[in-house]
């Protein structure tokens, strides 16, 4: 699928799609957003500029605004954004893909970007070109949080809600290309802290 494809279709889907625990009740569903919102507080600085990459409808990105952190919510569907909006007016939101973000920023760098369920949707080649501008957004020595998952057995996502994994070498390759120097966090998702590119 391409990034289009996948954009299109997130856009067009039921907000039911968004996480299984939406099928089971609203409150299990914002109650998993908080619960991931401060498993992401613990790797990012209390009071950080903090960028939710694919917010949705602000699961993640709602919870971490009342933590006290400067968010930028974005996504690439106004619907989401919309329902966002309607629940947590005060967030600050931008309606882009990766590639609009650093021009939605000006001379802005985040402290950290997160990306929750959203690239585990695109091709490799997607993928790789979404986390190098989300590695553009982030300020040299900020922390990224990718959900970014590796497999004994990677393969691409063949569906817009499919999910693509990765080898360790594929990933150690794309961050050394990238900039991004793992972290160890305990989190369920990849942490990596902004560097520069070697050589
Ligand atoms: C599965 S939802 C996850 C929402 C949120 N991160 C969460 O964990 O609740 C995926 C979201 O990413 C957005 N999205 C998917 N691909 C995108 C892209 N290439 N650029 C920006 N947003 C994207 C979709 O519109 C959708 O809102």
């Amino acid at each position: 699928m391409t990034a289009a494809d996948v954009i299109t279709a997130w856009d067009q889907a039921d907000p039911e799609a968004i996480h299984p625990l939406r099928r089971v009740s609203e409150d299990a569903y914002w109650e998993s957003g908080r619960a991931q919102a401060d498993m992401v507080a613990t790797v990012i600085p209390d009071g950080a500029k903090v960028m939710d990459f694919g917010c949705g409808d602000g699961r993640v990105a709602i919870p971490m605004g009342a933590l006290g952190y400067e968010v930028t919510a974005v996504d690439s569907s106004q619907r989401m954004l919309d329902r966002l909006t309607e629940r947590a007016p005060d967030v600050t939101i931008a309606h882009t893909t990766a590639d609009g973000i650093v021009g939605h920023l000006g001379r802005r760098r985040m402290d950290a970007v997160y990306a929750l369920a959203v690239l585990i949707h695109h091709s490799y080649a997607d993928c790789l070109h979404i986390i190098g501008r989300l590695r553009a957004a982030t300020k040299l020595g900020g922390v990224l949080v990718l959900d970014w998952p590796v497999s004994e057995t990677p393969g691409e996502a063949d569906s817009w809600i499919g999910v693509t994994t990765w080898s360790p070498q594929q990933q150690a390759d794309a961050c050394a290309r990238i900039g991004l120097e793992p972290v160890d966090s305990g989190l369920p998702w990849g942490v990596y802290r902004a560097v520069k590119v070697a050589g």
